[in-house]
């Protein structure tokens, strides 16, 4: 199975955590385009669900389905969300989001979710010795950009690390994200500890979300050469 296959495995595979009637989170990126499209099968074939989606992108996706769409506020809690990731820590599920710039409404809600079910190529899974090559992407707000960069800068380097701080950068101008924000790609190499770093990015006014996933991800389905791996997070 080349990695396309493996996302359309894993893809499917996360079907089995739908059942009828659940209120379901719809994440961003290739492999939940692949999750959104087996689902809307299962719409026209008579599977009733209703989804919040984390992303224009998505919805558009969902929408074209016929898939029933919400959002947080009409449904503010969710039986399951089903998303991708950049990279995925194993065996603690600490998860790097926001390839695809859509991490903060990722991270809603996946909060706002009873089980999160993560989908992925097994180039995604990482050890603690590999976790971090993928640049973390960080939301922050355009007002003051430069200051929140240097903040960041300074918190990453009090953690030992460092490395190139990027706006990303999408048609020759900023990418803006659906909510109107900037997004940072922190091009650390390798992240020791996400839990540490997740705390300090997180407490730096002008920051909206940075991306390290930490005790959300419930489920991982890595699909390789032969079958989809079902990791489960530990019991914190
Ligand atoms: C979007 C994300 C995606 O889940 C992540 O980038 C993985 O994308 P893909 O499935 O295309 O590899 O976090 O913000």
């Amino acid at each position: 199975m080349d990695a396309q296959a493996q996302k359309k495995a894993a893809a499917v595979a996360a079907l089995e955590f739908i059942g009828e009637g659940m209120k379901v989170g719809l994440g961003t990126g290739s492999t939940a385009d692949l999750f959104i499209d087996a689902l809307g099968e299962k719409v026209k074939q008579g599977l009733n669900v209703l989804c919040v989606p984390t992303s224009i992108a998505s919805e558009k996706r969902a929408r074209a389905l016929g898939i029933a769409l919400s959002t947080l506020d009409e449904t503010p809690q969710l039986d399951v969300t089903v998303d991708g990731a950049d990279e995925i820590l194993d065996p603690s599920l600490v998860l790097i989001k926001g390839g695809g710039g859509a991490l903060t409404r990722e991270k809603i809600v996946a909060a706002s979710s009873e089980k999160v079910v993560v989908i992925a190529d097994q180039s995604k899974l990482k050890t603690e010795a590999t976790f971090g090559a993928f640049p973390l992407p960080v939301e922050i707000l355009p007002f003051g950009a430069a200051a929140t960069i240097l903040k960041m800068r300074r918190a990453i380097g009090k953690l030992g690390m460092g490395g190139d701080l990027v706006v990303r950068q999408h048609g020759g101008a900023p990418f803006v994200t659906d909510n109107g924000g900037l997004i940072v790609d922190c091009h650390l190499g390798h992240i020791s500890e996400p839990e540490k770093l997740a705390g300090k990015l997180g407490r730096i006014p002008g920051v909206v979300e940075q991306g390290l996933f930490v005790g959300i991800a419930s489920v991982a389905l890595v699909a390789g050469a032969g079958d989809v791996m079902v990791l489960e997070r530990p019991a914190d």
